[in-house]
C-alpha cells in the first residue's frame, strides 16, 4: 500500500514510524512531514495540510492507497470528502462530523441531544447576550470560542470581570477572527482530567486505552495552556479494559447519531474528560488522535495500524482483532522557551541517537528541521521523548534518562510528567 500522511509534528512521526512496521505498506509519503518522518524512511512532499486541491491532485498522482491525515484543519476544511470523491481512502471523519471539534456549539447541541454528560452550556452570539448570560451564570465559569483556535480559544474566568473580558477579547476585539464570532459559556467543572480515544467505523467503537496529556506549560500544573506538555498510558481514572463502560456514555451515543444522520463516523474520536463526582463529563471531542497523546498511545499499540484503518473505513471494526501491550508508556516534550508564546527558531539539536541508545525510548520530531545538514528546531514543541517500561515509574524513569542526553539551546520541559499516576501532584 501507498499511504500519504498529513501534518508535520509529534503526531504525525509516531503515525509514520507505526504504519511503516507493517507489511503491508510499500511506501509513505509525508505532507510536509519533518526530519523525524524521513529518518523513518518517508518521502516528505512540500505541500501544506489546508492545500486540499493540491493534496488531492498528488494523491491521484501518486496513486495513494490510504491517506491519513493527522491534524484537524485538513478534516474541518473537507480532505475526507474530497478525498473520497476522487475515489481516495482517507482515515478520516467528512466535514459534517469534523464539526464535533470544529465548532463547540455543535458539539455541545449534539451531546446534549444524545444524552452524552457535559457541562452545562449556553451559546451566544453578541457582547449584550454574552453579558447577560454571564450575569445569570455568575463565576467561575468558561468562556470557549466557538471554532478552532489553536488550544487558544478556551478562557477559565474565576470572576465575571474576566469573564467579560474574554468574551470582548473574542467577540468586539476578534483576537481568533470568525472563530470567536459565537462564544460558548461553560460551567466550570471540577475533577481530574482524562483523555478517551476511540476508533470508529461509523457504527463500532473501539476504545484505545486512556491517557493524560499535561497542558500547562510549567511544573505543578502552573503556566499558560499548551497544545501538550508531556502524556502517558493508562491513566489511572480509566484503568485498561474499562473504556467501553466510559465510551459508551460518551462516544457512542454521538457516533450512533451521526450514522443516522446520514455521515457515519470514521476515524479516530478523541474526548477530554472530565472526571467528575457525578461521573465523566466530555470538556471536548477532536476528531484526529491528541498530540502528544498519539506517541505513547502508539507505542502501547501491539497490532499492526494499516488492518485497523482499513477496517474502519470498511465498517468491520468489529471483525479487527486489536491489541494493546499491559506496559505503560510516557512522553515528555522538549519545548522551546517562550512557547506557547512566541519562540525563537534554529537552535541546534544534539544527542537523539544518545537518547535512543536508552533502552526502550523513541524520540519523535515535532517542530525540527534540517538546515545545511545540521538538526535545529522549527517550533515551539520541538521533540516528544517517548519510554515503554513495565510500569509508569518505569517509562517516566527512562523517559528522563533520554532526556538527559539531548541538548538544544533555551529549551525547557516538565519534570512532572506521569506523578499525577503516582500519587504526586
Ligand atoms: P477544551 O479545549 O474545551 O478541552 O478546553 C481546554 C482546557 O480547559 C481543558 O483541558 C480543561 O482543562 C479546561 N476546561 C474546558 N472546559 C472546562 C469546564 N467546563 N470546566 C473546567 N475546565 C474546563
Ligand atoms: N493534546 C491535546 C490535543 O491534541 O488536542
Amino acid at each position: 500500500m501507498r499511504i500519504l500522511v498529513l501534518g508535520s509534528g509529534g503526531r504525525e512521526h509516531a503515525l509514520v514510524w507505526k504504519l511503516r512496521q507493517s507489511p503491508l505498506v510499500s511506501h509513505i509519503f509525508a505532507a510536509p512531514g519533518n526530519p523525524g518522518t524521513e529518518a523513518e524512511g518517508a518521502e516528505n512532499v512540500p505541500i501544506a495540510v489546508d492545500a486540499i486541491d493540491a493534496l488531492v491532485d498528488f494523491a491521484k498522482r501518486e496513486a495513494i492507497d490510504l491517506v491519513v491525515p493527522g491534524p484537524e484543519l485538513p478534516l474541518t476544511l473537507g480532505i475526507t470528502d474530497s478525498m473520497r470523491r476522487a475515489g481516495i481512502a482517507c482515515f478520516g471523519p467528512d466535514s459534517y462530523c469534523a464539526r464535533l471539534e470544529g465548532s463547540k456549539s455543535y458539539a455541545k447541541a449534539l451531546m446534549e441531544k444524545t444524552g452524552v454528560p457535559t457541562a452545562k452550556a449556553t451559546v451566544v452570539h453578541t457582547p449584550e447576550e454574552a453579558f447577560a448570560a454571564i450575569d445569570r451564570m455568575g463565576a467561575p465559569l468558561v468562556v470557549k470560542a466557538d471554532g478552532l483556535a489553536q488550544g487558544k480559544g478556551v478562557v477559565i474566568a474565576k470572576t465575571l470581570e474576566e469573564a467579560r473580558s474574554a468574551v470582548s477579547a473574542m467577540q468586539k476585539d476578534r483576537a481568533f477572527g470568525s472563530a470567536g464570532e459565537t462564544v460558548v459559556l461553560e460551567e466550570f467543572l471540577e475533577g481530574e482530567e482524562v483523555s478517551l480515544l476511540c476508533f470508529c467505523d461509523g457504527t463500532h467503537i473501539v476504545p484505545l486505552p486512556s491517557a493524560q496529556d499535561h497542558k500547562a506549560a510549567f511544573d505543578g500544573d502552573t503556566g499558560p495552556n499548551t497544545g501538550g506538555m508531556g502524556a502517558y498510558s493508562p491513566c489511572p481514572l480509566i484503568a485498561d479494559g474499562m473504556g467501553m463502560d466510559v465510551a459508551k456514555q460518551t462516544i457512542l451515543p454521538v457516533v450512533t447519531a451521526l450514522a443516522k444522520e446520514g455521515h457515519p463516523y470514521v476515524g479516530v474520536l478523541y474526548a477530554g474528560l472530565m472526571m467528575t463526582a457525578n461521573g465523566p463529563k466530555v470538556l471536548e471531542y477532536n476528531v484526529r488522535f491528541g498530540d502528544p497523546e498519539c506517541q505513547p498511545l502508539l507505542c502501547r499499540l501491539e497490532s499492526d495500524l494499516v488492518p485497523i484503518m482499513t477496517h474502519c473505513l470498511d465498517g468491520t471494526l468489529d471483525a479487527c482483532p486489536i491489541a494493546f501491550t499491559k506496559k505503560a508508556a510516557l512522553g515528555v516534550v522538549l519545548a522551546k522557551e517562550g512557547y506557547p508564546g512566541s519562540y525563537a527558531k534554529g537552535a541546534r539539536i544534539e544527542g537523539i541517537a544518545q537518547a535512543e541508545k536508552t533502552p526502550n525510548v523513541t524520540v519523535f520530531h515535532s517542530g525540527t528541521k534540517r538546515e545545511n545538514g545540521t538538526l535545529v528546531s522549527n517550533g515551539g514543541r520541538i521533540l516528544c521523548v517517548t519510554a515503554l517500561g513495565e510500569t509508569i515509574a518505569e517509562s517516566q524513569k527512562q523517559a528522563y534518562a533520554a532526556l538527559g542526553a539531548i541538548h538544544c539551546e533555551g529549551s525547557f520541559y516538565r519534570h512532572d510528567i506521569g506523578n499525577k499516576a503516582l500519587g504526586g501532584k
